[in-house]
């Protein structure tokens, strides 16, 4: 092989590697986000959503029935992420941006997965970093149990050291991450479920496949 050869083959183990440690140092969300993408396009619309009694940033009560009459484009994260959760609720509010008129029959919403710390007024205070018309969700500990079961969403305080804890578990600080599936949900007019995407779908695509389906 000529010099130039060995130097192109070297750069392009570099990139190879930097790729696949990037890859798998990024967020357990994308993973579990993937899984639970597949498992929630496979079981298809009756094993996702369900009951749930919940209040938004406004302390405006939100249950399931909210979901009806309308396109609801729903995420699950906590306001504490690192980047995951703002960076997929940015990228939620472009795209509803993007469709232009039809944009206003989806409903952005967001339910924490940390209702210790997602507060009625952390939640008010968050709100106004994204999409005007998204509803902020929290409530009990309870409820919110309930409301992630019903959406098959995987959450638990991540432990110092990386080990995930029940839910639960009370942590010894305020400063704790949640490892939570990162996924997003279009549930239809009749409140079932639609599709999903995950937080790595780009802004083009969601909007695209939201105009098709909208
Ligand atoms: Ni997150």
């Amino acid at each position: 092989m000529r010099r130039s050869d060995w130097l192109f083959l070297l750069l392009l183990v570099v990139t190879v590697a930097g790729v696949a440690g990037a890859l798998y140092f990024s967020e357990t969300e994308t993973e579990r986000g993937r899984r639970l993408e597949a498992t929630g396009t496979e079981t298809g619309t009756a094993l996702v959503g369900g009951a749930f009694n919940l209040v938004d940033q406004d302390g405006i009560a939100v249950t399931e029935n909210d979901l009806t009459g309308r396109w609801t484009l729903i995420y699950f994260g906590y306001t504490f992420c690192p980047d995951v959760c703002p960076v997929t609720l940015t990228n939620m509010a472009a795209a509803i941006e993007a469709l232009g008129t039809a944009g206003n029959r989806v409903v952005p919403m967001f339910m924490t997965v940390d209702p210790k710390r997602d507060t009625v007024e952390s939640l008010k205070e968050y709100s106004v970093h994204f999409h005007p018309r998204t509803r902020f969700l929290t409530g009990s500990e309870e409820e919110i149990d309930r409301a992630t079961k019903a959406f098959r969403v995987y959450r638990a305080i991540r432990a110092e050291g990386g080990r995930a804890e029940g839910a639960r578990a009370e942590a010894d600080n305020e400063n704790y991450l949640v490892d939570h599936t990162s996924i997003l949900y279009l549930m239809g007019p009749d409140g079932k479920f639609v599709t999903s995407f995950s937080h790595a779908t780009s802004v083009a695509e969601m909007t695209d496949r939201l105009r098709r389906l909208l």
